[in-house]
């Protein structure tokens, strides 16, 4: 199973022991509890799971509406509203403009450079329609499936729904990961065609991401026939005649008229690959009907959404499941204005986000601890030179959020007037389900607090038993909830593994928490072996496989350790091959070392993966089975005292460790 219940913050709950003195309450202003979309008697009314469920899918537009709410009898894989038909991009587009809202802009788009773009409903539709009209001359049919690796463009969001309009499930890629990563995804999801673009422009330079796709395919073994390429940035780019095709041209080409293929509900939307406790990526698969209540439902009720007067922003790039969730599907089922920005925050100033917020008169804020954290850490000055009093809710996600950075993030940035939503969920689970309710919940900072109406969660401790108020353990979902994953592409029974068997019946989220004396929930990091660095999911055997497969390596070991900024940072042991150690002992070569491999688990995986720190060590402390003690390798990596070892196989090996990283030139940290 992957859990280290002596490693896990859960084991020991001592975490929270010194917090729960000082927490602070936050009440909602009864100006905003009287507008709030969430009312309190949502809670009970969801006392009734399905008959809850089933009236919030049918704010959605069926073609064929649903008889059957939920069927579990083939659990853990669940079917939701299994006998009714839509179609995703019918509901987040056409349905708009077929009640008089086409003129509403649905996307303000801002490239890094400053350039922008405008797109109203309507407008939209005839883009998502065009594409679907691309993807089927191309032969992309209903069940096929489309990697997208796009930066954020509207074509990004775009080609999810011209996917979503023919049925054709996609699976986006992060534009960070390397041509390896993608080629493990593309393989993976056989998928048949990749849009792509020549690149996009991240801190002030043109970025190039064609190479990638180009060097995915050059393994020749793949089922992809087509390559759409997006003009973003003109740089040059490799072309393969017949197989490349520019989207502009090929969308020029076809009209902007299309059927909307009505798929049953459990037919899958897409497919998300995301860090679990090996080294292979899962496929995480979504349906469309479940899936599509929970976005509208949570974006609407967590994040208070006005359509006809918000402005509404989530920063998370498109590769994510946030991109997924929160920049195209739930916004747009919802009829909401939003804002979608290219680049980093830093580019060209320090204040760009800010400046942005003004601009565009942003009211709804939805980013990452990691963020909060850095904007704390370039100072209030920034933010202070800018008018951001548009600013009405704001939103966190991917991590913990400890309590100085949230309280930080609405003074700082919410001017003390605005609600905070800590909102904890996974790519698994689809959308939002721990948070508080804007104008329900008093909030306390660093709280997602309480499962949202229609989700039921517990914490339990080692043994499955719910544990009581003050006490920490496991957190699992006891009940299935519409957008919950249907599985892992390709491998029923790693879905089985990995999220039900630890507590049979009930999902285990992989994450420890803690109850308070309140009975809200307190989440205390991983306890498995995912790491979360700047609200991004690794796996620590993914970067140990990756740093192996380098002929100087002849054994890993990778911890997430804590950082002020990232949450978490990749730590790596590594032993070298004995030619590789008389490299390394060469004066100046250590260094060399450390860049090469860094280098080359860039290559593997991507950028965002690259140690932090490698160290270069002769062993690695392992128990007596040959499992490798990873609560110590953090222990050091965090410059503590190491702590018991008596479980060790040989306990000198980390009295070498430490000597071996006393030696010059040999810490990198
Ligand atoms: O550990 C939890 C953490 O992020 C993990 C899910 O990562 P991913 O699937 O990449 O999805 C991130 C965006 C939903 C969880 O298992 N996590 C996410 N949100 C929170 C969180 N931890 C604490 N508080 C949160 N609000």
């Amino acid at each position: 199973m992957g859990i280290h219940e002596a490693d896990t913050a859960a084991g020991t709950g001592e975490a929270l022991e010194n917090l729960s003195d000082e927490i602070r309450r936050f009440p909602p202003s009864p100006e905003f509890a009287v507008q709030a979309n969430a009312k309190a008697e949502l809670y009970e009314r969801a006392a009734d799971h399905e008959g809850f469920w089933a009236e919030q899918a049918r704010a959605l537009t069926w073609e064929t509406p649903f008889t059957e709410v939920l069927d579990f009898s083939a659990a853990p894989r669940a079917r939701w509203f299994a006998d009714g038909r839509l179609n995703a991009a019918y509901n987040a587009v056409d349905r708009h403009v077929a009640a008089g809202l086409g003129d509403r802009v649905a996307i303000h788009w801002e490239g890094e450079p400053g350039d922008t773009r405008t797109i109203t409903y309507a407008e939209l539709q005839g883009e998502v329609s065009r594409a679907a009209n691309a993807l089927v001359a191309l032969g992309v049919d209903t069940g096929d499936r489309v990697a997208i690796y796009l930066p954020m463009i509207p074509e990004a969001v775009v080609a999810m729904l011209a996917c979503a309009r023919i049925g054709a499930p996609h699976s986006v890629v992060f534009g960070g990961f390397s041509a390896e990563a993608l080629h493990t995804r593309i393989l993976d999801a056989e998928a048949s065609l990749v849009i792509t673009a020549d690149g996009g422009y991240r801190r002030g330079a043109a970025a190039a991401l064609k190479p990638a796709v180009d060097g995915a395919l050059a393994h020749g073994d793949t089922a992809v026939r087509h390559v759409l390429v997006v003009r973003r940035t003109g740089q040059d780019v490799g072309w393969t005649p017949g197989r490349d095709v520019w989207w502009e041209e090929s969308l020029a080409a076809a009209a902007d008229v299309h059927e909307p293929v009505a798929v049953e509900a459990e037919h899958p939307l897409f497919i998300l690959y995301t860090s679990g406790t090996t080294g292979k990526p899962k496929g995480i698969f979504h349906t469309t009907g479940g899936y599509l209540t929970q976005a509208a439902y949570t974006h609407r009720v967590v994040f208070d959404l006005k359509p006809e007067t918000d402005v509404y922003w989530c920063t998370a790039d498109v590769g994510w499941v946030t991109g997924h969730t929160y920049v195209t599907y739930g916004p747009l089922l919802n009829g909401a204005t939003q804002l979608l920005y290219e680049g980093t925050p830093d580019t060209p100033t320090k204040g760009r986000w800010w400046e942005l917020v003004e601009k565009y008169g942003v009211t709804i804020l939805y980013t990452a601890p990691t963020a909060i954290r850095t904007f704390m850490k370039w100072g209030d000055g920034i933010p202070a030179a800018y008018d951001l009093s548009s600013l009405r809710l704001l939103g966190s996600v991917g991590e913990p959020i400890n309590p100085e950075a949230w309280v930080w993030y609405r003074h700082v940035i919410g001017g003390d007037r605005t609600p905070v939503v800590d909102t904890w969920w996974q790519t698994e689970t689809g959308g939002i389900m721990i948070s508080p309710l804007p104008g329900v919940t008093v909030a306390k900072p660093g709280s997602a607090q309480t499962p949202l109406p229609g989700v039921r969660a517990e914490v339990v401790d080692e043994a499955g038993e719910p544990v009581g108020n003050g006490r920490g353990g496991y957190l699992v979902l006891t009940h299935p909830w519409p957008g919950m994953l249907r599985g892992i592409w390709g491998d029923e029974q790693r879905f089985k593994d990995t999220y039900w068997s630890r507590f049979p019946g009930r999902y285990f989220a992989g994450d420890g928490a803690k109850k308070d004396d309140d009975g809200d929930i307190w989440l205390l990091g991983r306890v498995d072996d995912v790491m979360n660095i700047s609200g991004h999911r690794l796996s620590t055997t993914e970067i140990e496989s990756a740093l192996v497969s380098h002929p100087w390596v002849a054994e890993a070991a990778v911890v997430g350790a804590s950082d002020p900024t990232t949450g978490q940072a990749v730590v790596a042991f590594v032993i070298l091959r004995a030619d590789a150690v008389e490299r390394a002992d060469e004066p100046g070569e250590g260094g060399d070392v450390v860049a090469t491999l860094r280098g080359h688990v860039a290559a593997e995986i991507g950028p965002i993966a690259k140690p932090r720190s490698i160290l270069i060590v002769a062993e690695l402390p392992k128990t007596r089975s040959g499992k490798i003690m990873r609560r110590l390798l953090r222990d050091v990596a965090e410059q503590r005292a190491v702590g018991d070892v008596t479980t060790l196989a040989d306990t000198s090996v980390m009295e070498l460790i430490r000597v071996g990283l006393n030696q010059p030139g040999r810490d990198p940290m």
